[in-house]
């Protein structure tokens, strides 16, 4: 439904797009225009400009660019109507809707008034006679009632039905409920998706319940229930007290793991602290917090797993220009522990202790070998080398050379040796991957990441106009025929496009943000992609696509016996015609 001309005018006008953007980007002017630090790709110096003369906005780095609309557009991921109404909004503006247009803008609003009367529900059963158990597990996880009242927390009743009765009574639908990720449904029939949990509202930045995690409260598993994507939940995309932390003085943001550990940070005054939910850093996540800080420190769980997370978080952190800290927890297996166990003072003093990223990373190394033992040690020094031969500063080097020699028991002049071979041998490795790609052009087809590869090459760049054009226009997904995810013969591509067409089965949004489980180079790698695929839909390069797709994967698939003895008569015949 489009919106008259006149009022789009106004909505711009109103808007002007360095306030716009200054919400979301620290601008500093030069010239004639703004710049600062790209909010949609990590950059450390700044590439991205805004020039109000022309409303727009540009990055020399990322290429993204457009007027104002558009960047609320891609800042919020919105679609063109939302994106009006929002900047609307903002101004103040009443915005001409057709009633019968139900737009998804409406929609989010519903479900986070819906989200939020259910957070109402939940807060309010803590100190109802079916909460006397939340209430006191709560408790028993010392929790004062100023905690519970400030994030909201509360408890979702042993029963089949009553936030689904309590909601309806208040005029929400069996759809809406459906659509908040609150109710489970069974032979067409909905019940309530939480029961007999603690419960934990999540709340974006703009303070809108979102989503919820609830707790058992004995072992049972599973141990958190997540509310599931939505339309207003993305996990990707969202921190659990962020909403709490971005308002702290304290000058970086702590990020944990759990819920409760975050809340116990707050608790005992490090309200800084914030957890993703459940699921492993992104790097929408990293660009999110660099909104708000320079420095994080990283504090996940002391096992293994919590050290390969910290492990994949930092360079995705340091990608959107953050600053890292690494705590390690001893004593204790999370912060929530070592705080009921130990305090706030002595807690303070393990963050003021918090190594930036190359100590950690350097004890990570040197706790991998005995270092009394001459072969590992040397082993222990190679392995620094590299990592001190990887920091871009000779001050840097020197450090942190300095640091490892130290810990090896050897000379700073011998380590700084083995750090020149350690450079020399990535010089080598760089320049030798040049070459390779100097020689062969279709190696430049390959993905830029080491960890996806195409092996067909032909069918991997049709998927990929496939994708990026389904995106532009879900409702192409209507007109794939009889192609299907398993037919793609990258596997990557193929898990996108499933996606993409359960969501838009849904009636979901299908857009590149709201996928599920891509790790950040498979989402850097579709970013590529998109950027590479910019222009408008093509309806005709869509369709001879499918084709390709579908017949290289016949082809992959059916060369038979008989396909190479036609092959080889084939040949034959050409050979003789030749004679
Ligand atoms: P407590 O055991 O109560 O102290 O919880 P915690 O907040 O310390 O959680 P834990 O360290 O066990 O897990 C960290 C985070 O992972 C949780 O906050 C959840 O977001 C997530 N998580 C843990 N268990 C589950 C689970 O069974 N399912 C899902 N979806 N997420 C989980
Ligand atoms: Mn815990």
């Amino acid at each position: 439904m489009p919106f008259p001309p006149s009022f789009i005018d106004e909505v711009v006008a109103r808007n002007p797009i360095e306030d716009v953007v200054g919400q979301y980007v620290n601008l500093k002017r030069s010239g004639a225009n703004l710049f600062g630090l790209c909010p949609f790709h990590g950059e450390k110096t700044p590439s991205f400009s805004v020039a109000p003369d022309k409303g727009i906005y540009y990055c020399f780095g990322c290429h993204k660019g457009g007027g104002v609309i558009n960047f609320q557009m891609e800042i919020e991921g919105l679609s063109y109507g939302d994106a009006v109404r929002a900047l609307a909004k903002r101004a103040g503006l009443e915005v001409p809707e057709d009633p019968q247009f139900q737009s998804r803008y409406k929609q989010q609003e519903r479900l986070w008034a819906l989200s939020k009367e259910a957070a109402r529900y939940f807060h309010s059963k803590l100190y109802a006679q079916e909460g006397t158990e939340g209430l006191s597990y709560a408790q028993k996880r010392g929790m004062p009632k100023s905690t519970l009242t400030k994030f909201g927390i509360g408890f979702a009743p042993n029963s089949w039905n009553g936030l689904v009765d309590a909601m309806k009574a208040k005029g929400y639908t069996d759809q809406e409920l459906k659509d908040a990720g609150l109710v489970s449904e069974k032979n067409g029939r909905i019940y309530d998706r939480f029961r007999n949990r603690l419960m934990f509202p999540i709340i974006d930045v703009r303070g809108n319940v979102i989503g919820f995690g609830g707790r058992v409260m004995d072992n049972s598993t599973p141990k958190y229930l997540n509310s599931p994507e939505t339309i207003i939940f993305n996990k990707r995309k969202n921190l659990f007290a962020l909403n709490l932390a971005k308002k702290s003085k304290l000058g970086y943001l702590i990020l944990v793991e759990g819920y409760m550990d975050a809340v116990a940070l707050h608790q005992y005054g490090f309200d800084c602290a914030v957890a993703s939910l459940g699921t492993s850093l992104t790097q929408e996540h990293a660009v999110l917090l660099s909104r708000y800080t320079e420095q994080v420190v990283l504090i996940y769980d002391g096992d293994e797993a919590g050290q390969n997370a910290t492990r994949r978080a930092i360079p995705m952190l340091e990608a959107a220009g953050i600053q890292v800290k690494v705590l390690r927890m001893h004593d204790a297996k999370d912060p929530d522990e070592y705080l009921k166990k130990f305090g706030a003072d002595k807690f303070k003093i393990l963050l003021e202790e918090a190594s930036n990223r190359v100590e950690y990373q350097l004890g990570a190394i040197a706790r991998k070998y005995h270092l009394n033992d001459d072969e590992e040690r040397i082993q222990f020094l190679r392995e620094a080398a590299d990592l001190v031969a990887s920091l871009p500063s000779p001050v840097q080097r020197e450090i942190y050379g300095g640091r490892a020699a130290e810990t090896a028991k050897v000379t700073p002049e011998a380590m700084k040796l083995e750090v020149d071979r350690a450079r020399k041998r990535r010089e080598k490795r760089e320049k030798k991957q040049e070459e390779q790609k100097m020689l062969s052009p279709a190696q430049n087809l390959q993905p830029k990441s080491r960890t996806i590869r195409y092996e067909d090459i032909r069918s991997a760049m049709a998927e990929e106009v496939i994708l990026a054009n389904v995106f532009k226009q879900p409702s192409l997904l209507d007109q794939v025929g009889s192609l299907t995810a398993a037919q793609f013969s990258c596997p990557l591509l193929g898990r996108i496009f499933r996606q993409q067409q359960d969501r838009y089965k849904q009636g979901l949004e299908v857009s590149a943000s709201v996928l599920d489980g891509l790790e950040s180079d498979e989402m850097a790698h579709l970013a590529g992609i998109l950027q590479r695929n910019q222009g408008p839909v093509n309806e005709q390069a869509f369709a001879d696509c499918v084709r390709t797709v579908l017949e290289s994967d016949r082809a992959r698939n059916t060369v038979t016996e008989q396909d190479l003895l036609a092959l080889r008569d084939k040949m034959k015949e050409k050979k003789g015609m030749k004679l």
